[in-house]
Parts: C-alpha cells; structure tokens; sequence
C-alpha cells in the first residue's frame, strides 16, 4: 500500500455525511497518486481527498458546505445544472466520486447529464466511486443503470460504496 505521508485518518475530522474513509484506503492502495478527482457533493470528506495527495474538483450547489475545492453550481431540475458543469468537460479527470446531490431519490437525474455524448465519453476515461449504494433513494439506482449501461463493478467490499469502470 502507498503511503501519503501528510495522510492520517486519526487527524482529521469525523463527519456523518462524508464519505468513508475506507474509500481513501482503497484509493491509496489501487489508485495512482496525485489523481485528478471530481467530486459531486462537496463536504468534509472533500479536504481529505486533498490531504491524501489528490488535486479536487468539487461541485456543490450549497453555499453552506463549500470547501476550497469547490465550484457553487446550482441545481436545476433535480441536478446540477448542465451549463454550470460544461466547464468540467475540459478537465482531465482520473477519478469521478457521485456523492450528490443530497436530494432524496434524485441523485439518479445524473443520467440526463450523463446521455450527453461529451459527457459519457469523459465519464469512460475515469474510474467512478458511487456512494451510499446501499440506499435505494442515493447510490443504489445510480449504480444499476450505470450497470445497465455496460459498466463493471471493479470493487464492492463494502455496501456502502461501489467502484465501477467502463469497459
Ligand atoms: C452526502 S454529502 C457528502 C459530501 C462529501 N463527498 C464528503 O464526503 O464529505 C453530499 C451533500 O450533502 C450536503 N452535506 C455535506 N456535508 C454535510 C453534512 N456534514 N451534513 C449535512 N449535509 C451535508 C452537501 O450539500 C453535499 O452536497
């Protein structure tokens, strides 16, 4: 496993929305470093991404959890809007995390994004983390149709968050 020294878990703080720390285990031990991550949903989890060694991307609709990785996009129509995300296409982008938005029984809206041409074409260069797959209103519809779609599950150890691949 790599070790990033400038990572400990037991420094940073434990919030209960933020995604597992497992997931940065997992990163740091099947990933490169220094990936090019872009985060749907910004939150406390979204400065250890940056403490690991990650250079982050971070959509948020919601002024109040902001970090200073993110872009302020504003939802339209259950998702962030698609104007306000074109700016991304141009990004390289190693890993994509779908942790937004927070909208119950919404986060699966990513799929009118996603048929986009430009837009499937850059989510297939990446690896994608889903989050909360064990909730039928969060990750678990997103995870399915993106199945559907042709994409391997490359990682489910745990329910709560799935790491899929296209191809
Ligand atoms: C599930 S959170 C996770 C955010 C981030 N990926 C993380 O790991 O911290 C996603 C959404 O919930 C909201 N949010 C973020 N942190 C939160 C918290 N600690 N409590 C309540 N809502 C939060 C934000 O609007 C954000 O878009």
């Amino acid at each position: 496993m790599r070790i990033h020294h400038n990572w400990h878990p037991d420094n940073l703080p434990v919030q209960d929305y933020s995604m597992d720390r497992a997931v940065i285990d997992w990163m740091q031990e099947y990933m490169e470093p220094c990936l090019d991550i872009v985060e749907f949903g910004s939150g406390t989890g979204t400065p250890r991404l940056t403490s690991a060694g990650h250079k982050v991307v971070s959509i948020e609709h919601d002024p109040k959890w902001l970090q200073e990785e993110s872009i302020l996009v504003p939802v339209e129509n259950g998702w962030y809007s698609h104007d306000h995300l074109q700016i991304i296409l141009q990004k390289n982008c190693d890993l994509i995390i779908v942790d937004g938005t927070p909208t119950k029984g919404s986060r699966d809206l990513i799929f009118e994004w996603y048929k986009l041409p430009e837009v499937e074409s850059w989510f297939q260069k990446a690896v994608v983390i889903i989050d909360d797959t064990d909730s039928d209103n969060n990750g678990k519809p997103v995870l399915e149709k993106f199945v559907a779609l042709g994409w391997k599950i490359i990682f489910n150890d745990n329910p709560r968050w799935t790491v899929i691949q296209w191809g």
